[in-house]
């Protein structure tokens, strides 16, 4: 097995190497990270590099920018509710797929209910991602964020809220709306919760930040080795408007040494340690460079990347309301 955790202890590698759970949820290493895929627990199967479109807006930008992306070989496009793009995605796509032969089937396309939605309008809510999108089933639908970000709810208020959010998106799920439902941005804790009261589904994915400054380490290891939940990281290159990975001494170095771009180096990182990820790009040199990850960084250098300065976020999810 070419892939390996380097940024977890040495007791977890140990265990995701025995993991028959690993064994399904790990990437198959022997073709171009183009094509590469990763086994969800319901039997469906993601691309392990998918395309962001955050703050992409706008019908001719969204047009133009997934008609690059689907012509460099992107077959997963990241959409949410909160990026106010879904309508968008979904007109491009009706003139997109066939301009690139492609089908509904041919694509995976994920996509997230609004932050704070309460549970009597998260089925509403995904029926009109659905409507916005203009498709027939949606692959993966997550729960955007952990908190009912309301300050007059208790504790258990909120667990309850959680519950009763990812019922509706069960009922999603069964009935047939979306193939996959999962979370983001998740902890430890609130995922032990869900799952001690999954109702019947557990999720899929667990989309989190997940870069050099932002790896919460025991949350993977939680989910691929002992729930057999695919983790998908955002913001592997710092984020938009933030060039501080990407300029970063140490990343530099690595990526003149390897002959690769500091992005490349910085979603390798992320590829490595068995997470799918979902960069965002605008120019069609990016997005190539984004997509071609087919090379190992040496594992003094991956422990380099992974013990960065750990930078805290002002909207830290364990302390959401
Ligand atoms: N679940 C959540 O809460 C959550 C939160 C944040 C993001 N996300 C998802 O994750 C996706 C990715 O995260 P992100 O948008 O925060 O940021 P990101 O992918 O870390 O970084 C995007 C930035 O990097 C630049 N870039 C891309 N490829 C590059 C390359 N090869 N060389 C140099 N610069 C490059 C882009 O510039 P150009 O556009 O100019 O190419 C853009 O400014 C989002 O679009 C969204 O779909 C989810």
């Amino acid at each position: 097995m070419a892939f390996a955790l380097y940024s977890l202890n040495s007791y977890v590698y140990f265990l995701l190497l025995c993991s028959s759970v690993f064994e399904v949820s790990c990437l198959e290493t022997s073709v171009p990270t183009k094509y590469m895929k990763f086994h969800l627990n319901t039997g469906d199967i993601m691309p392990a590099i998918g395309f962001g479109t955050y703050l992409i807006e706008g019908t001719e930008l969204i047009h133009n920018v997934l008609d690059l992306a689907l012509s460099v070989g992107y077959r997963l496009i990241d959409t949410a509710a909160f990026h106010e793009n879904e309508e968008d995605i979904g007109k491009a796509l009706k003139v997109l797929l066939p301009k690139h032969n492609l089908t509904r089937k041919d694509i995976f396309i994920t996509t997230k209910l609004y932050p704070g939605t309460g549970a009597e309008k998260a089925y509403e809510a995904l029926e009109q991602s659905l409507k916005y999108l203009d498709c027939e089933y949606i692959d993966l639908y997550l729960m955007h964020w952990p908190g009912a970000d309301r300050e007059n709810l208790s504790k258990s208020e909120v667990e309850k809220w959680r519950s009763s959010v990812w019922q509706q998106l069960v009922r999603g799920k069964r009935n047939g709306l979306t193939r996959n439902i999962g979370v983001s941005n998740f902890n430890l804790d609130q995922l032990k919760e869900l799952l001690a009261n999954d109702h019947g589904v557990k999720p899929a994915v667990n989309q989190i930040e997940w870069n050099p400054n932002y790896h919460p380490d025991e949350v993977v290891a939680f989910c691929i080795v002992e729930e057999g939940i695919v983790v998908q990281g955002y913001s592997s290159l710092g984020g938009t408007s933030n060039q501080d990975l990407l300029d970063h001494p140490e990343v530099k170095k690595i990526a003149e040494k390897l002959g690769k771009t500091p992005a490349q180096i910085l979603l390798r990182w992320s590829l490595q340690q068995n997470l799918a990820i979902i960069p965002k790009a605008r120019s069609k040199e990016h997005m190539e460079q984004n997509i071609d990850l087919n090379f190992n960084i040496p594992e003094a250098d991956m422990s380099i990347l992974s013990n960065f300065e750990r930078k805290k976020h002002d909207w830290d999810p364990d302390t959401v309301a």
